[in-house]
């Protein structure tokens, strides 16, 4: 018998038997032409049965890609949206529909009507992290692994609108130099919580240690600050999406990596590299939207055919334009930097 633990969203053990529960979920994601995809901070046991893990970009693009007639997706709302936008013929299954995002809700497609009517002529650029209709207001996507290059593709005299993520907002504006950049000031409530003072903390009692930041968090900034007061070498300083951590720990040769991001990704960096410690900046950054896909929710999604995400068609129509001119532009390989 395996010995991965199958959880309930509480805690408490939900299947004896892992084995038997990985073999149900091949067999009905079988008879349902169904191709599983989890995003970087499932569960482990939801990670490990996927047919694909990687961060909202790599999943955007498979949505798009993949042959099965049903996505089974192990994410958040918004990115079984995204899947249904970009793959409106398939079926998108979303194991527990209240799975939201904190970040997601600070922003409404009233809000972004308003905003634009204060800046026309303004180029709006939104952050997955959307419903359908905010995303049906908006010009052109990003991710954490593209939001630079997206930037980048923009005419410098463009004025931008950026939304809804504040702290990926003031990454983008750092990396690419612009200060016509208007950012809306959303956050999300596991990255706002990573924050420069538990940073600075775990940086003084790991002095040595690599450093992944994801640029949503509420430290992205304060570790740049700590390299350029000297505190930490920049090359041992990486803001990046998850995929990008996924292939820096690949190639990294550290000891230690500190990584300031939601705990999930944690799975996918030790798996990619044995060899190096992976801890976390803030050992409770949990989302707990991520966390509600669960074992036993998996299954009966597979199942029962549970549950649908659709998305109005005018709306999809709208927001495809802007998800579909984001895949066009971005470089996964690049990550967040
Ligand atoms: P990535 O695009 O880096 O996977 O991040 C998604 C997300 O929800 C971050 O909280
Ligand atoms: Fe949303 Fe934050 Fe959870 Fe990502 S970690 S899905 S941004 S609430």
């Amino acid at each position: 018998m395996s010995t991965t633990t199958l959880t309930t969203e509480n805690g408490t053990p939900e299947h004896e038997d892992s084995e038997s529960w990985a073999a149900e979920v091949r067999r009905l994601a079988r008879e349902r032409d169904a191709v599983i995809l989890a995003h970087n901070y499932q569960r482990p046991e939801i990670q490990d049965i996927a047919d694909h893990v990687g961060d909202s970009l790599a999943l955007s693009r498979l949505a798009a890609q993949v042959e099965a007639s049903t996505i089974v997706f192990c994410g958040v709302h918004f990115m079984a949206e995204t899947a249904k936008i970009l793959a409106p013929e398939k079926t998108v299954l979303l194991p527990e529909p209240a799975a939201g995002c904190s970040l997601a809700d600070t922003i409404t497609a009233e809000d972004v009507r308003a905003w634009k009517a204060e800046h026309p002529g303004a180029v709006v650029v939104a952050y997955v992290n959307t419903t359908a209709a905010v995303k049906a207001e908006t010009d052109v996507c990003c991710t954490s692994s593209n939001a630079a290059d997206v930037i980048r593709s923009i005419p410098e005299d463009k004025e931008i609108l950026f939304l809804p993520d504040q702290f990926l907002g003031a990454h983008v504006r750092r990396v690419t130099g612009r200060d016509n950049i208007r950012v809306w000031m959303g956050e999300c409530h596991v990255h706002a919580g990573i924050d420069g003072a538990t940073l600075r903390e775990r940086v003084a009692e790991e002095p040595d240690a690599e450093l992944y930041v994801h640029p949503e968090c509420g430290c992205a900034t304060s570790a740049l600050y700590l390299v350029g007061a000297g505190t930490v070498p920049q090359e041992r300083v990486r803001v990046l999406s998850t995929g990008g951590m996924v292939t820096a720990a690949k190639e990294t040769r550290a000891d230690k990596v500190l990584v300031a991001t939601e705990t999930g990704m944690l799975h996918q960096l030790r798996a990619a590299n044995p060899g190096t410690v992976f801890e976390p900046v803030n050992g409770r950054a949990e989302c707990r939207y991520m966390k509600m896909i669960t074992a036993g929710k998996l299954l009966t999604a597979l199942r029962d055919g549970v549950t649908e995400i659709t998305v109005p068609p005018e709306i999809a129509d709208h927001a495809r334009r802007s998800v579909e001119a984001m895949v066009a532009i971005g470089s996964p390989s690049r990550g967040g930097e």
